[in-house]
Formats: C-alpha cells, structure tokens, sequence
C-alpha cells in the first residue's frame, strides 16, 4: 500500500520547507502542488488573459504541458525558474485558483502523479479533495507575522527586494482569496492532525510528523 501524506495550510506555514524535509527523510517524492498553481497563474497573465475569461483559460490549458519527472516541473519541455516564486506570481496563482477549470486540470494532474506513490504532497486542499484518503493528513498553521517573517526571510536570502508590509499584505490577502473561494478552499480536513508551527522549528515539525507517518504507514 502506497503511502501518501497530504500537508496543507495557508501561504507560509512552512509546508514547504516541511514537506521537502520530510520527503528526503522518508525517501518519498516530493511534490509542490502551490508551484503547478504558480506556473499557470504565470502563464496565463503572460497571456493577457483574465480570470474572467474562463473558455480563453479552458483553450490556454490545452496547449499546455506540465510535466513531473523526478521531482522537477518541466514546462512545456523547459524547467522553470525562480519566475514563479515572486509574491506578484503568487497573488496571480491564487486569483487563477479560483477557477473551476484550472482547478480540474491541476487536480486531474495532482492525482496521476500521486497515485500509488510514496509521496508528500503540499497544498491546499489536498487532505481535502486531491487526496481525500490519504494516510496521513497534516493542517499545518502560524500566525500571519511569522508567516510573514519566514516568507521575508526566505525571499530575502534568495537576493530577491522586497519589503516586509508588501509581504504582510499579500500573506492577508491571500488567506482570504484562498479560504472565501467557492470551491476547494483552505480548509483543515475532518481528520487532519493540526500543528500550529509558531513556535517550533522546522526539524521539530518534521520530527513531529515523521513520528505519525511511522505509525500510519507502518514503517
Ligand atoms: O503554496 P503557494 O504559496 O506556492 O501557492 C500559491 C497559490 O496557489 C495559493 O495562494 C493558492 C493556490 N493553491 C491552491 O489553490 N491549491 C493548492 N493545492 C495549492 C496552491
């Protein structure tokens, strides 16, 4: 039985930095549904399109090829790049996130790569509707200032200018665009095991969830 563990929570919780811990400690894959959000978000603002024109998105889909291989996204044959993880792209990932058929096609793709896998997947609602019969199932939280503070940081020390309000503001924004959203919003799963990461550190957390993922997936 494959052993999938679903880690979902509100833009810079951590479930990144987490869930590509604990993969590597596992040995399991490893996927990052947020940044499959970020690169369609990119490339259809790239296009000019709106959220609004939702047979224009439905056509830009087709002619798009996101590929998984070990680990990595390609993108239309190429490998992408920092691109997508300005707070700009972010902002875009999420307006496009509401979008009942990029939320279809992601999904649809989601699934396929995580079936039968040892995998960790992060996102939003992968407890939820990605894989709703996950093994292990993680709502991981903090509060919007040390959210903030870890995205300021993380984006900082990649050389990349920002200022800590703009980060601020967009972790608030997106928190509501994420959880007010009709469908599949960020939503804690019935049977997800909530940590609240404030006040732990990264290894803590992922010392945490090891320990769960030993006894569900009987390792
Ligand atoms: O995890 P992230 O910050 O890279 O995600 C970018 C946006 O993508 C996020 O604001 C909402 C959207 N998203 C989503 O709706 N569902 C997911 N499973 C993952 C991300």
């Amino acid at each position: 039985m494959p052993c999938r563990i679903a880690i979902d929570g509100p833009a810079g919780s951590g479930k990144t930095s987490v869930a590509k811990l604990l993969a590597k400690k596992l040995g399991f894959y490893y996927l990052d549904t947020g940044a499959m959000y970020r690169i369609v978000g990119l490339y259809l603002k790239n296009k000019n399109i709106d959220e609004k024109s939702h047979e224009e998105i439905e056509k830009e889909l087709k002619k798009l090829n996101i590929q998984f291989k070990e680990g990595h996204f390609l993108v239309n044959g190429k490998e992408v790049s920092d691109e997508i993880r300005t707070p700009e792209v972010g902002i875009y990932a999420s307006r496009f996130a509401s979008v009942p058929i990029v939320r279809k096609y992601l999904t649809e793709l989601q699934r396929k790569i995580s079936l039968n896998e040892n995998i960790v997947v992060e996102g939003r609602d992968i407890g939820t509707v990605v894989i709703p019969d996950a093994e292990v199932k993680i709502f991981l939280t903090a509060t919007q200032e040390a959210r903030a503070k870890r995205r300021y940081k993380e984006l900082t020390n990649r050389g990349v200018k920002v200022n800590f309000e703009d980060i601020l503001n967009e972790i608030i924004l997106r928190d509501k665009q994420d959880s007010e959203r009709e469908i599949a919003p960020l939503m804690k799963a019935k049977d997800a095991i909530e940590i609240d990461s404030t006040e732990y550190s990264l290894e803590e957390v992922v010392d945490m969830i090891y320990e769960v993922v030993k006894e569900k997936c009987k390792l």
